[in-house]
Order: structure tokens, then sequence, then C-alpha cells
């Protein structure tokens, strides 16, 4: 057959994908890998997760055989950028081609899974590939032979393998953990908590328990028919697919002459296309011209002037040529150059995507579209040089005559980049380069505020004392301008002056006057500062005649040695972080009194997950006659919609139909969701009332086809006579747009608040706090199947928390009885309250549109329009008055609360009771509150982990903070003399309080402070201030009360005719380890019978999705309770079983000495014993409500120049009771505190003007990532012993953990408090030191803002004066 093909007609591409062999004939160009992968092969381990290059869920490793070399090239790719057509002749392998359920897992597999590093398991895929990616190359190293079981991968190369693979569930220790396993240098002592270790086990036997990793025996990523294919070199035919891929310069001009070119023809130059990532163009290109195959393109030659390298190599071999040139003696001066670019170079965007960018892709983009370029930075600096060519005409310039030229048109390309080798001028001159970047996550895959990159010539003075600047070139980029720049004026204003503090104040000066990011900018004055904050970093140094550098007081730095490393150097610094994440303690208490509840097994399907198996709704394959819809929202946050137009001359390709609130069927209802609040619209009708509102539901033959559409589609909008909408809080309350709040679920206060008052000795009054939204980021986004079913019935597959108000919201909405509508979910990809209330509208959409045009309508999100529509955490104003005593006792408390509520009641009226429930964590003496629901013309607000709760528990630790600065008190104390006794925990909170016994809030608090060593620390943390200007740390401690409430859950266990179990429970597998605390509570239950076989019970449960008509009353799964309410419904249901077995047991035992379990069903089912067992668990009002605790401790660092926050250390202890499982508590404990990390630290999700959503994808919302947890996290969870009124005595952990995250928060506060103790010391800080507010999220801009922004030229200033 192959050879058939080979020698018989030419067909457009060939390769393989897991070894398989794939031969396309007919390919749309614009078609990327992974829509070809999903649409097209059985491998659905490719996740889409961001579409744009930013999360790493769709990443797969490409392998290249090159025949004369007999060699093959590894390395991962984003398959979402990559397009088809580049990968002819290329074999790909997924998660699933690593190894699956049929074959045996890879080892990879089986450590994410038993480090429990996969939880809802979407990206787990994409992690597995980054780390086989790595893994693959590391082996090709010439290193030494790693032993038995390991492989040539290195710690820091295994962290950094996943560090641009974005994860939502597991907060990526666990994760950085598996990774870890292989490497050779690895001290397994320090990996984390998994199922291999077991206790008190010899560290061998523990060893050889890890799934063996052979490295002599890995997969062949290169199948031996593909090589044959290769060899005989076979053509693609570039007519039939309009991919062209000249191998010469000749045939590239004659393709750019080609008269179709000037005929209209759309034709597009491409390397890797991850620029697309970026730019998003909508409309396909004609025809591609591939620049990879063109020698003067793609390949580096070295000679004594430099490196030049093609255009179209990528990064990654940039940064490979520039670190094997730095091997070379011959070139030592500019050894360094090259080593600071390539470790720049290290950080643009992530690993899958430098492997296939380009560096020419980069400077054209750079060039000619803005793009905010590291590349073109750090190569101006070095003083590089481009080649390109226009025609036939050759060009060479600068690569600042490139970047000032107009941008690039279509017909010219760049053909290289030289990086010259660089000479000192002066006989005893030295050399100096430093690049910079300020970005949110350190490690890279974000853009800067602002990068720099600075090369200089100095040399002793021989008239005086001092450093004389030869020569310098500073280059600036990304900072809001069209391109990067020289800093011209200051270069000559250097140029051959002594350094001196005067010299270095006076460049400052000039720098902020040339570093002018454009009008609407972000934060401008913040990316002028880092600026002078970067050219003082390199300059510092030098200055005057001081030998031992002044900057920090740390002694001796020569001036030539690499003078930022030294400058980190830091000889009180107590935690030394060689690689990324250091060695971190996960302590679990076992119980064994319930086995195998208890157990710390690992998470339900897990291997599953992670080789890319387990099915979400957009992996179940689309029947034939499937259409695809995507949503066409509004704009406009109060409009008449006049009408809807496509932005092209055409019906957009392949659109079917539209379909929108006139569509909805008699009897049905304009109903998208409901709740119990009421339900909300689908669509909108004559009138939008919020910007990101589904207008329309546009249908097509392809998903890619439908979202074309939908951004295609133009609104017209009439807004006359219309009122302005309401989009801020204060503008609700101004004009009484308020929802209503139930009087019950209206919180009680406490105490009396003017007595309360009257005692207090100091009063602060009217402080404000403003808190902003959320995003979810679930990483797979909303998705639906609706098919439609005979006689007026719908199936429904949606990744949703409560498919039973789906089953009602559908229902409602096409006029049918319940019982016509059948939502099934089996597993959700993340949902952390997103797939609640916000699923239901994308399930009724789908379901809509299926019922009108009677054939299957699917959707996956993609996730701007999820970003916008969604919603997300509700935002808030506070205004609070506190009373307290002089020992920082607070006597009283009142706040103002302005809840934005959003355009619809949602669950909002459960917020008041939550942020209240959460807030009493302090005895405030006597508490009051004034809460109202806002409604505002924004998407409407839904519960996101912890919802009110979050915000609540800051509120608390934000007055105690303002109580300490006013007094002034160590925060950690006041937080002390308010912390409740019993007595006062049962006034705030009644019942839930419990008995004494279960209040180990006092213990954890104690106990924590001994475990994180926080008094020592604090000691040390001084010390280190004392001694640093420039860096600053802050440590904070913090508890959490958490009120969590029980609600009635259905169960159902069956039993099959071969001893099989299968469940159903109300709650959904959202990643939060249901299914597996409920497949052990089947087996504690079922153990009950004590007969043979009943060890293996784990084997023998699977949990089956949720079906609305098969288990009713299923619920929300939300709260953090549904997994111990599913269980108990489990536990019911099995006690009913037990007893109807036990008789027939202890008969068959009269006969027998002995019964096997398969045996005792089999006479069951002989016998019509009924072996399906049905429950509802109901709380009694004892157990419905009751309080989680735990406390963290957090030390963070701050750098003064950039803002950024580094986490040092995190330490949690918290209490699970009697955990049913703690490895999946573990894992909920972690990931909960790196999602309040993103809440506190990172994500930004603003709007524009008009509220609609503008932080639209991972380019601009920064989700935590590896290089931006705790370094390191111990995390201990208590077990607080026997409770009969708790579910086998277990708490909740899904979401109390995540108030924790605010000692982040407050750590940084603390450590800005010293950086402006020290401004003020200075004399030059205007206001109170230790009196400010620090927002919410404490992003780099806002701390460096605190900290000053004007802070080196103060220092200057103050070094001037006292000279
Ligand atoms: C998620 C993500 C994060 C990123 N982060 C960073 C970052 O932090 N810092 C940074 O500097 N960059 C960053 N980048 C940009 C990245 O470096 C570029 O996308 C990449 O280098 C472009 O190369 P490419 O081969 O994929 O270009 P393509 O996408 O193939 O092409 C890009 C553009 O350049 C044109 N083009 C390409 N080569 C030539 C040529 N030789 N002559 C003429 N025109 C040409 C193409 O026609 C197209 O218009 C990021 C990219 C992504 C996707
Ligand atoms: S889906 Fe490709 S990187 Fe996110
Ligand atoms: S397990 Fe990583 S996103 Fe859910």
């Amino acid at each position: 057959m192959e050879q058939e093909s080979q020698m018989g007609k030419q067909v457009c591409l060939v390769f393989a994908v897991n070894g398989q062999r794939f031969q396309l004939s007919n390919v749309d160009p614009s078609m990327t890998l992974l829509e070809f992968l999903r649409t097209q092969t059985p491998f659905k381990s490719v996740k889409l997760g961001c579409g744009e290059g930013g999360c790493g869920a769709c990443t797969v490793l490409v392998s290249k055989y090159d025949p004369l070399l007999d060699q093959v090239e590894d390395f991962t790719a984003s398959s979402c950028l990559t397009l088809v057509c580049s990968i002819n002749q290329c074999s790909i392998t997924t998660s699933e081609g690593l190894g699956n359920s049929k074959v045996g897992f890879h080892p990879i597999h089986k450590r994410f899974s038993g480090f429990h590093a996969s939880q809802c398991g979407f990206c787990t895929p994409g992690m597995c590939m980054s780390l086989f990616g790595a893994l693959v190359n590391a082996e090709k190293a010439a290193r030494p032979e790693p032993s038995s079981g390991y492989s040539k991968l290195t710690v820091i190369e295994a962290e950094k393998a996943i560090a641009g693979n974005l994860c939502r569930c597991t907060g990526y220790r666990p994760i950085a953990d598996a990774c870890k396993s292989f490497a050779a240098d690895v001290d397994m002592e320090d990996l984390g908590f998994n199922s291999f270790w077991k206790k008190g086990e010899r560290q061998e036997i523990n060893l050889s328990r890890l799934p063996l990793y052979n490295h002599d025996q890995e997969i062949c990523t290169f199948p031996a028919f593909l090589k044959r294919q290769v060899k005989a070199s076979m053509l693609m035919d570039s007519e039939r697919c309009s991919w062209y891929q000249p191998s010469s310069l000749e045939e590239l001009q004659s393709l750019l002459k080609c008269p179709d070119a000037n005929n209209g023809v759309r034709m597009k130059l491409v390397v890797g296309n991850t620029g697309m990532g970026y730019y998003k163009e909508l409309e396909p290109y004609d025809r591609y011209i591939d620049l990879r195959y063109i020698p003067e393109l793609s390949t580096i030659r070295r000679d004594q002037n430099g490196i030049e390298t093609g255009a179209a190599v990528t990064i990654s071999k940039v940064i490979e040529a520039l670190r094997e040139e730095i091997k070379d003696e011959f070139i030592s001066a500019s050894k360094l150059v090259f080593e600071k670019i390539a470790d720049h170079m290290d950080k643009v965007a992530s690993k899958f995507i430098r492997n296939t960018g380009s560096i020419g892709g980069n400077l054209v983009m750079a060039q000619g579209k803005h793009f905010p370029s590291d590349i073109a930075t750090v190569l101006l600096a070095a003083g590089s040089f481009v080649h390109t060519i226009t025609g036939t005409m050759h060009e060479k310039l600068t690569l600042e005559e490139f970047l000032k030229r107009p941008p690039l048109d279509s017909k010219s390309v760049l053909l290289s980049v030289r990086i010259p080798n660089c000479e000192s001028i002066e006989e005893d001159g030295k050399l100096l380069f430093e690049t910079y970047r300020a970005a949110p996550r350190p490690l890279g895959n974000a853009l800067p505020h602002l990068n720099a990159a600075f090369l200089a010539e100095v040399s002793c003075s021989k008239s005086s004392s001092g450093n004389v600047l030869n020569s310098c070139q500073l280059a600036f980029g990304a900072f809001g301008t069209k391109h990067a720049i020289r800093a011209k004026k200051v270069e000559e204003f250097l140029t051959g002056k002594l350094l001196t503090t005067a010299v270095l104040y006076g460049a400052t000066k000039l720098l902020k006057a040339t570093v002018l990011p454009e009008d609407g900018t972000p934060n401008p004055a913040y990316r002028s500062s880092l600026a002078v904050g970067f050219l003082f970093d390199f300059l510092g140094q030098l200055v005057d005649s001081n030998p031992n550098g002044w900057l920090n007081g740390n002694g001796g730095l020569s001036m030539f040695e690499d003078a930022k490393s030294k400058e980190k150097h830091d000889n009180l610094d107590h935690v030394k972080f060689p690689t990324l994440l250091s060695s971190s303690k996960q302590v679990i208490q076992l119980n064994k009194d319930y086995l195998p509840i208890g157990e710390p097994i690992t998470k339900s399907g897990s291997a599953l997950q992670a080789s890319g198996e387990a099915v979400y709704v957009d992996d179940i394959p689309s029947p034939g006659n499937c259409l695809y819809g995507a949503f066409i929202y509004s704009t406009k946050p109060f409009a008449r919609v006049k009408g809807i137009k496509f932005n092209s001359k055409s019906l957009p390709v392949g659109v079917t139909s539209l379909i929108s609130f006139k569509d909805i069927p008699k009897g049905g209802q304009n109903i998208g969701s409901i709740f119990v609040f009421g339900p909300e619209p689908l669509f909108a009708e004559e009138l939008t009332q919020y910007a990101g509102e589904p207008i329309a539901f546009v249908l097509a033959d392809t998903q890619k086809h439908a979202d074309i559409a939908a951004k295609l589609a133009v609104v017209d909008y009439d807004l006359e006579n219309l009122e302005p909408p309401i989009l801020t809080v204060e503008e609700a309350l101004e004009r009484s747009s308020l929802f209503e709040i139930p009087p019950m679920l209206y919180p009680k206060q406490v105490g009396d608040l003017s007595k309360g008052m009257a005692e207090a000795d100091h009063k602060i009054l009217s402080a404000e706090i403003k808190l902003g939204s959320q995003y979810y980021f679930y990483m797979e986004n909303q998705t639906a199947l609706a098919l439609p079913d005979e006689d007026n019935c719908m199936v429904v597959y949606s990744s949703s928390q409560c498919p039973e108000n789906a089953q009602v919201a559908i229902a409602k909405c096409l006029g049918v009885p319940e019982h016509n509508v059948r939502v099934l979910t089996r597993r959700v990809g993340g949902g952390f309250g997103g797939k609640a209330m916000k699923a239901m509208p994308v399930a009724t959409a789908c379901a809509l549109a299926a019922h009108k045009l009677q054939r299957p309508v699917r959707i996956y999100m993609n996730r701007k329009t999820d970003m916008v529509i969604a919603g997300g955490r509700h935002p808030m104003k506070i205004t609070y008055s506190v009373g307290f005593k002089s020992n920082g006792k607070i006597t009283a408390l009142h706040l103002d609360i302005l809840i934005n509520a959003g355009i619809t009641l949602d669950c909002s009226p459960l917020m008041p009771k939550a942020i209240v429930g959460a807030l009493k964590k302090y005895d405030w003496g006597a508490l009051s509150f004034d809460i109202k629901l806002c409604k505002t013309n924004l998407s409407s607000k839904s519960a996101m982990r912890g919802p009110g709760d979050l915000q609540g528990s800051y509120i608390a630790e934000a007055v105690i903070e303002q109580v300490a600065s006013f007094l002034p008190m160590e925060a950690d104390t006041v937080r002390a003399i308010n912390f409740h006794t019993y007595d006062s925990l049962q006034l705030f909170y009644g019942v839930a309080a419990g008995d004494p016994l279960e209040y180990t809030l006092t213990s954890i608090w104690d106990k924590l402070a001994t475990s994180s060593s926080f008094d020592q620390r604090t000691e040390m943390i001084q010390e280190f201030n004392r001694n640093n200007v420039w860096k600053k740390r802050g440590i904070s401690r913090m508890h959490c009360v958490y009120d969590v409430t029980l609600r009635p859950t259905p169960g159902k266990v069956s039993i099959l005719s071969d001893g099989s179990i299968v469940v159903e429970v109300g709650g959904i597998e959202i990643g939060q380890g249901l299914w597996t605390k409920v497949k052990q509570m089947v087996a504690f239950g079922l153990s009950a019978i004590k007969c043979d076989g009943a060890e293996d019970f784990l084997d023998k449960v699977r949990v089956v999705q949720a079906d609305t008509l098969s288990l009713i009353q299923g619920g929300i799964t939300g709260g953090s309770t549904t997994s111990e309410s599913s269980c108990e419904a489990v536990r019911l249901s099995c006690e009913a079983l037990v007893e109807r077995l036990i008789p027939l047991k202890e008969r068959l035992l009269m006969q027998t000495d002995s019964i096997r379990w398969e045996k005792l069903i089999q006479q069951a089912y002989l016998e019509a014993v009924n072996l399906s067992a049905n429950s509802f668990f109901i709380p009694d009002s004892a157990s419905t409500n009751y309080l989680n605790y735990g406390a963290a401790v957090t030390e963070v660092e701050v750098d003064l120049l950039t803002g950024q926050t580094t986490i040092l250390r995190s330490d949690i202890l918290y209490d699970c009771g009697q955990s049913l499982n703690p490895a999946v508590d573990l894992g909920q404990i972690e990931g909960a505190f790196v999602q309040g990390i993103g809440f506190f630290m990172l994500e930004e999700y603003t709007t524009n003007s008009d509220g609609l959503v503008d932080t639209e994808g991972t380019w601009t919302y920064k989700i935590p990532t590896i290089d931006t947890i705790p370094k390191q996290f111990n995390v201990e969870i208590l077990n607080s012993g026997h409770n009969p009124k708790r579910v086998l005595s277990s708490k909740a952990s899904g979401e109390p953990p995540l108030l924790l995250a605010a000692s982040v928060h407050c750590a940084t506060k603390a450590a800005i408090r010293e950086a402006r103790k020290q401004l003020h010391s200075w004399g030059c800080l205007e206001g109170s030191h230790s009196t400010f507010q620090l927002g919410v999220p404490a992003t780099m801009p806002i701390v460096k803002e605190l900290c000053g922004l004007d802070i080196v030229e103060s220092y200057l200033q103050c070094k001037i004066g006292s000279n």
C-alpha cells in the first residue's frame, strides 16, 4: 500500500500520528494540527484550552527525520497554532501515543497518577507531552548514563518543561514532583506525597514501586515507514493544498513575483505560524509560502564577525547556537553577550512556542505589527544587522534602521539576522552586557511590561578613581511603542563620562523623558520607572569610586564580573533555591477506622486522563449531520438591537442559520438558565442589557466556521432615547437599581454597635476597600452537544455542575415536559462554579437549535467568548468604620457593602451570608452591616470558588491590618488579640460552631507557628530588611473560618450479576475527586457484608455519568460539600443492600464455611433480591452546617525596582476532620490556595468603558504558573478525630483553603511597608509609610507604585545630598 502511494499519484501530505499513517489529498491550508487531530483522528488527548499558544493543553511532540544524518529531531509544539501542512513527512506523538489503557500506560502517565498530579485532567495530556519532549531530548544529550530507572533529565529541566503549561486545579506542586521523579539529579526524598512511597519502608523498596522508566527502551517517535517515505523524497502537491515550500531563494522570488499575487490572491509567508496566536486573523489566506526549506533562511553561520542566523531558524535553535558559541574559546569577549541573549530568549513565550516560532517571524512582527518583542530589544542592544530582499534587491541594514522603516510589505522577505561579536574599543576597556524584562511570570509565557538590554564598555578612569563609560547601547522595548528603541540621548549623555551618582541621576532624568509609552498604554508611569530601575541596576554598581559597591551593602562587587548575579547574592538569605521549587513537606495523618475510606488512593481515572482517553463532552464524536454553534454577543450594555449583518461580502463560509429569541418554540420561554431565585434569559430581545449578552447563536458546518461567522457579525444598535447604562455600584445606588435580598438570607448582626463604638479608644471611620472580579479559567471551555431524540425529546451532553437545573431550563425553553430532556454529564474539565449557572445557556442554546433544526448541534466555546460571557466573581465596594482599644482589641465594626451583581440575580442573594460568614472569623465585639445587591448593566456575576467567603475573609484581614497600622502594632498581634474564644465563636456562628472540642483553630494557630518557625523567621526578615535596600521581605500568618452547608443529595448503588458495582450520585466529578471518594465509600459500605473478595471492592466499583432521567434531584455541585453528601448518600444505599444481602449470606454460610462475593450475588440474582438501592441523604439540623478551620503563613520578597513579588514559602495547616481521602484533600488545599494567589496577586479581569470584558485570553489574563507559586509549599492536614455529626468524621476541603491565599497579599503588604519606611527615612515619602491600601490583585505595577515609582531618583538624590 505504502509503495503504491509512493510510486503512484502525488498526494498533498503524508505524516504519522502515533505511528499511524495519514495521507491527505485535499487540505485546507489554514487548518491547524489541533483541528485535524480532533476532528479527523481518534486522538482526542490534544485539548483546546486557548487556541493562542498560551496554555499548553494542545502540546504534541513533532518529530522530523533527516535522511542524510539518519537522525530524528524531536520537539514539542502547540498544535493549536501549527498548521497541518507544515507537518508533511513528520511524525506526531500525542499522549495516547506514549501509552494507553490498551497497550499499557507510559510511566509518565502512571507517575502523574501516582503523584496525584491530575485533578480535572484537562491539562494533563499536554503536561505529559511537555515532559516527554524534555525527556526525549535530554536522553539524546551527551551526558553520563543515568542510574537505572532515571533519565538524563535534570530537575531544573523537568520543572521548566512545564513552565508554559497552565493548570487551574492542582497548584502545580504535584505535577512538578511527577516530572522531577524522572530526573537524574533528583533527591527522591525531596519528592512530595505520592502513592508509591509507603511510610516506614526503606527508600529502595519505595523506589522500586515507582513505575519503571527504562531510558533504553523509550518509544520510537518516528516510524520506519515514514523514514522510507522521507528517503524517497515524496514531494508535496503544492497546488492542491495551496501550500508552497520553495527550496531556494529563486523559487521564493518567482512565487512572490507570480501575477496571482497582484490579483487579489492573499498570500502569506509562514514559518511557525505562532504569530496567529497574537493576531488571530480571521480570513484564511489563499496561499501559504513556507520559508523553512530555503537554505539562506534556515541555516546558522558563524565566523569571526559573529553569528548569522537565517530568519526561519526557530528561537530554540538560535538559543542552542548561541550557547554552542559560548563554548568557543576564541570569542570570549562576546561570550557574555551571547549567553545573556540566549538566557533572555529562553523567557520568550514557552518551550513549545520557541520550538516552532522563528527569530525572523518575531522580528517581522516587531517591525511592522507593533509586537512587543523581546528579541528585537536584546538584538538591538547587541548592535545586530538584518538582511532583506525585495524582488531581487538585497539590502543589509542595522536592526535599528530596519525597525524604523515602514512595515515590510508582503513581497519582502527577511533573510537573516547577524549578531556581531563584540570587542572593546579601549585597550583596558571591559564589556558589560545585561538584559532585563519585567513580566507577570518570571520564566516567560507572559509579555513584558518593559524589556531592556544594555551593552557598555567601561574602563578605570586614568585621572581620578572611578569608572568611565567609554560607550554604550541602551535598548528598551515592549513599553507601548511601535518598536524597540535605542535611548540615544541617554547614550550620548553617558558616553565618556566618569560614572558618578550625579551622572547616573542625570541619566535617569533623561531616560524618563525618553521611555514614554504611547497614549492608551496601561500603566505608563510604571513602565517608565522600570526603565530607570533597569538602568540603575546596570550602572549602579559602577558608580563612584567605592569598589565595595554601595548598592546593597553586600560587599566586594567586582565591576567586571557578572554584576547581576552578584547583586543577587544575599548572605542573609535563609532560603536558597537552586531549582524553581524547593523540597516541600506534605504531612497527613491516616485514619484506618473505615478502610478503604481514609486511604490516599489515586484519583479514579487519572491515568486515563493523563493518556487523554478520558472522554469530555467535546471528545464525543460528532454525529453525522451535526452543526456547530457560536454566540453573537452584544458589545453595548444598553441598546436596541436593530439587526445583525455579517461583515463579509457573502454569508460566511459554512453558515446555515441564525437562532435568536424569535426561534423559541410556541409554549417555550426565553430561558437560558434557572436557579432557586428564578430563570434568566437565553438571548437579548429588543434591548440588550449588558455588553457580552448573547443576542444570537450562529450555526455552521464546523466550529471554526461558526466562530468566524460570529466574529464577522455586526450588530446594528440604536441608542436613541435610552437611559445611560448603570455600570458601577455607585450609579446603581444613586439610581436605586437594587435587587432585594430575601430576609431569611440576610445575615444577622452581632452585638450592639453603638455600645462597641463607645467602648473604643480609637476609631477609623469610612475606610474603603474595592475588590474586583475573577474569571474561572477552567481549562475546558463551556461546551455542550444536543441530540434530538424521538417523540420531541432531547438528549444533551453538558459540561455542567448542575445538570438538573440545565434540564429544567431546557425544558422550559423548549416548552416540553422535563421528562423529555435528558442531560448527561460524565466529567467536567474544571468548574470552580463557572460550570453551574453559566453552563446552562450553552446547553440550552444547543438544545434550542437542535430542536428547531432537528439536527445534532454542539458547541465548544472559544476562550474569548467564554471570558466575555462568563461573569465571574462578584466585585464589591466596602466602606467600614471600626472602633478599637489601644491594645488592639476591636470593639465594633460596621460595614457598608455594595455588591455588583450584574444584570440578573443568579446566585447573588446568597452572597451577603457568605461574606459575613467568613468575615466573622474574628471577634469584632459588635458587628453590623448594610449590604446591598446592586443591579448593573454588566454580565451577571456568579458563584466562583469561595464566593463571598473569599471577599469576607479578606475584608476582615484588611480591617485588622488597618488597625495595626493605625496603632501601630504588628498585624499578627492584633490578629491574636481578636481571635475567637469558643464563647465568642458561638455568639457569632451559633450552632455551626459545634462543640468546644470541634474548635481546633487555636491549636492550628499555635502549631503552625511552630512548624513554620514563624517567630524566628519574623526576626530573620527584619534582619534581611535592615540589610537590603532593593529587596524587602514580609511575612504574614492568618486563618480562615468557613461555614459550609450540606445539601440533600441522591445516590444509587446497583450490583450487577458478576458482582461488579455501578454507582450514580448527584454530585458531578469536576476534578475534585468526588468519584474517588464515592468509590471508597461504596467499598467501605459494602464491606459490612464481610465475605471473601470484599478486599478488592475498589476495583469492582464504577461511578457513571450523571443522567437526569436516571437519578433525579441531583442538585448543584458546589459549596465544598457535594463529595461528602454524595458519599453519605451511597453509604445509605450500601446499608440498604447489606441489609438485603446479610440474611442470604447467613443462610448460605450454614452450608459452607465461607462465601465469595460473586457467589453471593449470583445467588441473590437467582432469589430475586433487589440489588439496586436508591437513597436520598437529607442532613439533619445538627449536621447541616459546620465550620472549617485552617491557617497559613506566607513569606514573600518584593523587588523594589520592578514591583515583582516572589512567594518564598507558604505553610498551611488545615483541618480535614478524618479525611475521606487525604491525597484528594491535599490536592484541593494546594489547588485552592494557588487559585487564591491568582485572585490576590495576578488576575486582572477588566472591562472597557461599556463594561465589555477586555481581558479576553491568555495574553492578558494571567493565572498562576509553576514560576509564580510558593517556592516552598508545605501543607499539613490535621486529623481532628472522631465526630459523629460529620460524614464518617470528615470535613470539607474544596473552597476554604482559597481564603488563606490572602496571607500572600498581607505578606506583600508587610514587605511594601518596609519599602515605604525606607523611603520615609530618605525623606522621600509624603504621607504615612504604614497606612496605605494595596489593591487586589497586587500586580507588579500596583506594588511598584506603592514602593515608589521614583524610588531610584529619590535614592540618588538622597545620595547626592549626603555627599
Ligand atoms: C503564546 C506566545 C507567547 C509569546 N511570548 C513572546 C514574548 O514573551 N516575547 C517575544 O519576543 N515574543 C513572544 N512571542 C512571539 C513569538 O516569538 C513569535 O510568535 C514567533 O517568533 C513568530 O515566529 P513564527 O515563525 O511563528 O512566525 P509566523 O507566525 O510564521 O509569522 C509571523 C509574521 O511574520 C511574517 N514572516 C515570518 N517570517 C518572515 C520572513 N522571514 N520574512 C518576512 N515575513 C516573515 C509572516 O508572514 C507573519 O506575518 C510569543 C508568541 C506566542 C504564541
Ligand atoms: S490550546 Fe494551544 S496553547 Fe492553548
Ligand atoms: S488538572 Fe490541570 S487543569 Fe484541571
